[in-house]
C-alpha cells in the first residue's frame, strides 16, 4: 500500500483526482468555491461503491437495522432540541497581522501534533544510534528531553479539555499565548480574543417575507433518523435492541476548511443509530468499536493506518466518544466518530414536540426512552482515506532504465471499474471477440472497452483509474478461446478460458467476498 508518510504526496493525489475524473473543484470555471467539491465519472463509482459496502454491512448484514432517507430540510425546532442552534459552535480566533481565522482547538491539536513529531524524531535518533539493542518502550519511558515533551503534551490537552468543557473563551486564548503558537503566514502571536461561532447555514422557506421560516440545512443526518423514531418502531415492528441507518448529506459552515475533502461544507454522512435498553450502552458502545473498526480492516489497508482515539471534550449530546482515526499523508485524523448519545436527543424531542417517545419493552414490562449508540463516518473522508492508501508510485525498471509507476491499488470492490476488455489490434476479428467478453461481464460488472493505443498504454491508463483486472483477446483467443488477464497489483498476466472469467472475477470483485471479513 501506499506509503503515506512519504512527503508532498497530498498535492500529487490532489492533481491525479481531478486529472482521472475522480474529484473537481466546485465552480471550477469560476475558480472555485472554498470547502466545495464534485465528484467526476470515477468519482461518483467509487463512492457509490463505498456506500453500497456501508450500507449492506448495516442493513443487509443486520437483520435488527432498517435503512431510511430523510430530508434535509426539517422543522426548525428539530436543531433547537437538538442542541445545535445554541451548542453547535466552534471556538474562533483571527490573527490580527495576516487577517486569517483560525479554530482555537486545531491551533492547540497542532502545536500537540508538533510536539508529537518531535518526540518521534528522538526515537528515530537513537534507533540508529543504538541498532538492534533499542528498546524503544524504555526509551520514551525514561529519557529526559521526550519525557519533557509527554509533560507540555498532558499539560496542554488537559488545559485545552477543561477550557473546552468550561466553554472558557478567555482560557482557550490564554493557553494559546502559554504555547507561544504563531500564525503559520504571518509569523505573528497577534491574537484576537476567541469567540464562539454557529456553524449552521440558515435560510428561509415561505415566499412572503413576513411568513418565511427560517430553516436550517442539517449539520448532521442522525437528526432525521430521532424524528422518526416512532414511525420506523411502529412502521417495522423492531424490537430494542435496533438499529436505523442514513446516509445523506450534511452541511457546517466550517471556517477553517482545509485539506482538500477532508473537511468541506456540504459533505456526506453514514450514520447509524442503534437504540438499546438503559443501562447497556456500553456493552454496545464497545461492540460497535469493534465492529466498525473490523469494517474498515477488512478493505486490507494497513493495518497501523488505523488507530482509536478517545474524545477530550465529549459533545453536549455524548456520555462516551471514540474516533477512528486513519494515517493521512497530513497525520492521524478523524474518519469516523463512535459516539453513546444517551437518551439526549429523544428526551429533547420529546419535551419540544410534546410527543411520547418511547419503546414498550415486552420483556421488561416496562416503557422507557431507548439509549442510543451512534456510528457517524464521513462518506468524502471515507473517500479520501481509500484515495490516499491507493495512490502507489513505484520504481520500476523499464528496458535497463529506471521509471515511476504510478497506480491506484483501489480495493477491487470499490474500483470504478472491475475489468478493462482490450482487443489486441483493431481488425482480424479480434474487436468483435473482444466485444463478446464484454457481454459476457458487462451484465454484473462496470467493464471498460478500449482499443486505441498501444496495449501498454492502455494498462496504464486503467492502472491510473484503478482498474484492477484486464482482459486482451489477441489471436490465440480466436484459437483456443482463451484471454490473456493481466492484474494491475503485480503486473502479473495467465491466461483463462472466456468461460472462466466471469466467475473468476466474481470471486475477487463481489462485495459478499468482503461482506464475509466484516
Ligand atoms: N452525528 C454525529 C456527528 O455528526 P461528527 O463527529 O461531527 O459527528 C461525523 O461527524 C463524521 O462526519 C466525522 O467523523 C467525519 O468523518 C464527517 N465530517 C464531519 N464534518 C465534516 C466536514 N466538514 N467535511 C467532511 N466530513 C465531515
Amino acid at each position: 500500500m501506499a506509503d503515506n508518510r512519504e512527503e508532498n504526496i497530498f498535492p500529487k493525489i490532489i492533481s491525479h483526482a481531478k486529472e482521472y475524473g475522480f474529484i473537481f473543484p466546485s465552480s471550477d470555471i469560476y475558480d472555485g468555491l472554498q470547502a466545495v467539491y464534485d465528484y467526476g465519472p470515477n468519482g461518483i463509482a467509487l463512492k457509490n461503491n463505498i456506500k453500497t459496502y456501508w450500507w449492506k454491512a448495516m442493513t443487509q448484514l443486520n437483520e435488527n437495522i432498517v435503512g431510511i432517507d430523510s430530508a434535509i430540510f426539517m422543522h426548525p425546532k428539530v436543531w433547537k432540541a437538538s442542541g445545535h442552534v445554541d451548542a453547535f459552535n466552534d471556538p474562533l480566533v483571527d490573527n490580527k497581522d495576516s487577517k486569517k481565522r483560525y479554530r482555537a482547538d486545531v491551533l492547540l491539536e497542532d502545536h500537540v501534533a508538533k510536539l508529537q513529531s518531535k518526540i518521534d524524531k528522538e526515537v528515530t535518533k537513537a534507533k540508529k544510534r543504538f541498532g538492534e539493542s533499542f528498546d524503544e518502550a524504555q526509551f520514551v519511558s525514561t529519557n529526559p528531553r521526550v519525557l519533557k515533551y509527554k509533560e507540555k503534551i498532558e499539560e496542554v490537552e488537559s488545559r485545552m479539555k477543561k477550557a473546552l468543557e468550561d466553554e472558557d473563551m478567555e482560557a482557550l486564548k490564554k493557553l494559546i499565548e502559554d504555547c507561544e503558537i504563531v500564525c503559520p503566514i504571518s509569523g505573528s502571536r497577534n491574537w484576537t480574543e476567541v469567540r464562539q461561532f454557529n456553524l449552521m447555514f440558515s435560510t428561509e422557506v415561505g415566499s412572503v417575507a413576513e411568513s418565511a421560516n427560517k430553516i436550517y440545512l442539517r449539520p448532521e443526518t442522525a437528526q432525521g433518523i430521532f424524528i422518526n423514531f416512532l414511525n420506523v418502531l411502529h412502521s417495522s415492528r423492531k424490537k430494542v435492541p435496533f438499529g436505523i441507518a442514513q446516509i445523506g448529506k450534511a452541511f457546517r459552515n466550517e471556517i477553517v476548511a482545509r485539506q482538500f475533502i477532508f473537511r468541506m461544507r456540504e459533505f456526506e454522512q453514514m450514520e447509524m443509530q442503534f437504540f438499546v435498553r438503559p443501562g447497556e450502552e456500553m456493552k454496545w458502545y464497545e461492540h460497535w468499536k469493534e465492529q466498525r473498526l473490523n469494517w474498515h480492516k477488512a478493505l486490507g489497508f494497513r493495518e497501523e493506518a488505523y488507530k482509536f482515539h478517545d474524545h477530550l471534550k465529549t459533545a453536549h449530546y455524548a456520555n462516551a466518544a471514540v474516533d477512528i482515526e486513519y494515517q493521512f499523508p497530513f497525520g492521524f485524523k478523524e474518519l469516523e466518530g463512535i459516539h453513546s448519545r444517551t437518551d439526549f436527543d429523544l428526551k429533547s424531542h420529546e419535551e419540544l414536540s410534546g410527543k411520547k417517545l418511547q419503546y414498550f419493552d415486552p420483556e421488561e414490562n416496562r416503557n422507557y426512552t431507548p439509549y442510543v449508540i451512534e456510528t457517524s463516518i464521513g462518506l468524502d473522508r471515507m473517500f479520501l482515506a481509500t484515495l490516499c492508501e491507493s495512490y502507489t508510485c513505484e520504481k520500476v525498471q523499464d528496458g535497463g532504465k529506471e521509471k515511476e509507476r504510478v497506480y491506484l491499488k483501489i480495493p477491487p470492490v470499490f474500483a470504478p471499474f472491475k475489468a478493462a476488455v482490450f482487443p489486441l489490434v483493431r481488425k482480424e476479428g479480434l474487436p468483435e471477440k473482444a466485444q463478446e467478453v464484454m457481454d459476457a461481464l458487462k451484465f454484473d460488472f462496470e467493464v471498460a472497452y478500449e482499443e486505441k493505443e498501444s496495449i501498454g498504454k492502455r494498462y496504464t491508463r486503467q492502472d491510473l483509474i484503478g482498474t484492477p483486472y484486464c482482459f486482451t483477446v489477441d489471436h490465440q483467443t480466436l484459437e483456443d478461446n482463451t484471454v490473456t488477464v493481466r492484474e494491475r497489483d503485480t503486473t502479473n498476466q495467465q491466461r483463462l478460458s472466456i468461460e472462466e472469467i466471469h466467475s473468476w472475477i466474481s470471486q475477487r470483485v463481489s462485495f459478499s467476498s468482503i461482506l464475509k471479513k466484516v
